[in-house]
Parts: C-alpha cells; structure tokens; sequence
C-alpha cells in the first residue's frame, strides 16, 4: 500500500469510528415509546401522538430518566444532560414540564415549564438559546400519588421564536402559562411540527413518598 492508500484508509476508519460514538442509538422502540406514553396519558395530555424518539437523560450520580420511572426530588435539582438523534440540518428545543401543577387561581391542572432551550443546533445546548432557566422539580404536597415531568423536544428549523425569557426566582405566574399543544400550534408556520422526542419520570412532594 503505498502512502496515499494509507492515508485514505486512516481517514475512513476514523470518519467509521467516529460515526460509531457519536451516534444516539434510541433506549425504546417506538411501540415501547408509545405504550408508556399512552400508559401515563402524556399522549394525550401533553400530545397529540406518540414520537417515535426517545431522549437520553441523565441526572447527577448517573440517575437514567427511563419513561416512566419513579425519581427521588433532591436527585433533580440540577439539570440533566440530555442527549438525541441528532439530524445536522435542524435545531432543536426542549421543554421539561410538569404535567400535573395545579393552578390555585383557575384551580385546574396546568403545564408548568422548569426548563426551556430554544434553537439548540445539534445537541449542543449550551449553544441554544435559554429562555427559561431550570428550576427543580417540587410538586405541592396534594392528593395526586405522583407528578408526571416530561421532557418534550421538538425539530425544526431556526425559528424567531417570540416567547417571555424567565429567570430562576421569578414568580410561578411566568411558568404557568406553557402548553405544549399550543406552543406547536403557535409556530407550526415557522416550520415547528409535533414533538420528536420525549422521555418523563414521575416524583412526589418527599412527604408523600
Ligand atoms: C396524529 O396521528 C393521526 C393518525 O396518524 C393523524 O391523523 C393526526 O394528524 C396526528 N396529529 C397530529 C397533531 O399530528
Ligand atoms: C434522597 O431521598 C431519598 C428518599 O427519600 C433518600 O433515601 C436519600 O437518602 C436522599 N438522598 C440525599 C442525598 O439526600
Ligand atoms: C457548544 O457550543 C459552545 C457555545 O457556542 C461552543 O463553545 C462549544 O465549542 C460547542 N461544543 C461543541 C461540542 O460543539
């Protein structure tokens, strides 16, 4: 072989090798998606569909969020690192609600946003845009065995997104008002789409626990 040759076949192993690492190899077959979904009625509270998608998510002390799972709250006070397949050509945003926030002046479930990245090119979020910053999960101690909190990802291109930014310590009143549904509606002319990737997990006030 003379160097050339070498040279290629370098440089095809790597781009193979690297190809091999980087790629977001699903944890969930899109029926399994679908099955836990429909089984905690994120589908449809919080969508319309299933995504055929799952996202990885993982809390300090290498805590897997896994569809469903019931998570200890003092495991989520910091965010995650989230992980997915990544297509180079879109941008992505990401939500983590909480689907079951009662609203003590409308006295109705409403979808609270503890985290919210807009336009995340890739999967590097520290890249995207932050418009609201993460606040832990901390359901009211109520009558409900569980919270459901979903991470909700959507693709798209770039998008002017014209939303209010929110800082920690605000007051709930700026995170009450996020609906998933909505918000895919409001920007399905910029391209937005229905979700593309999802995974939840379920805590309790630790009272209740
Ligand atoms: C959900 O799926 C159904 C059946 O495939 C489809 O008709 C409907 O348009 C989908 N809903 C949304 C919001 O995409
Ligand atoms: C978190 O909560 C769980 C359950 O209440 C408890 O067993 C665990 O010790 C707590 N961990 C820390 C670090 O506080
Ligand atoms: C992620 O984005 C940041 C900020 O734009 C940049 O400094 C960093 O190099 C990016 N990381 C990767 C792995 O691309």
């Amino acid at each position: 072989m003379c160097f050339q040759q070498s040279l290629m076949l370098i440089i095809y192993l790597v781009q193979f090798y690297m190809n091999d690492v980087l790629a977001y190899a699903s944890h969930y077959t899109p029926e399994g998606i679908e099955a836990q979904l429909k089984k905690y009625r994120i589908v449809p509270d919080i969508m319309e569909n299933a995504t055929r998608e799952d996202m990885e998510v993982e809390y300090q002390g290498n805590l897997m969020i896994q569809m469903g799972n019931f998570v200890s709250l003092n495991r989520t006070a910091f965010e995650p690192k989230i992980k997915w397949k990544v297509d180079p050509n879109f941008y992505y945003t990401v939500t983590l609600l909480d689907a079951d926030y009662v609203n003590i002046m409308v006295l109705q479930k409403v979808q609270y946003q503890l985290w919210m990245i807009l336009n995340i090119p890739g999967d590097n979020i520290t890249a995207g845009e932050l418009l609201t910053e993460y606040m832990g999960p901390n359901p009211e101690k109520d009558n409900l065995p569980y919270h459901r909190f979903v991470f909700v990802l959507w693709q798209h291109p770039f998008v002017h997104f014209r939303e209010l930014r929110v800082r920690g310590g605000q007051l709930p009143i700026y995170r009450e008002n996020f609906n998933a549904k909505k918000f895919t509606e409001k920007y399905e002319e910029d391209g937005l789409g229905e979700p593309y990737a999802v995974n939840f997990f379920r805590t309790c006030h630790p009272k209740e626990e």
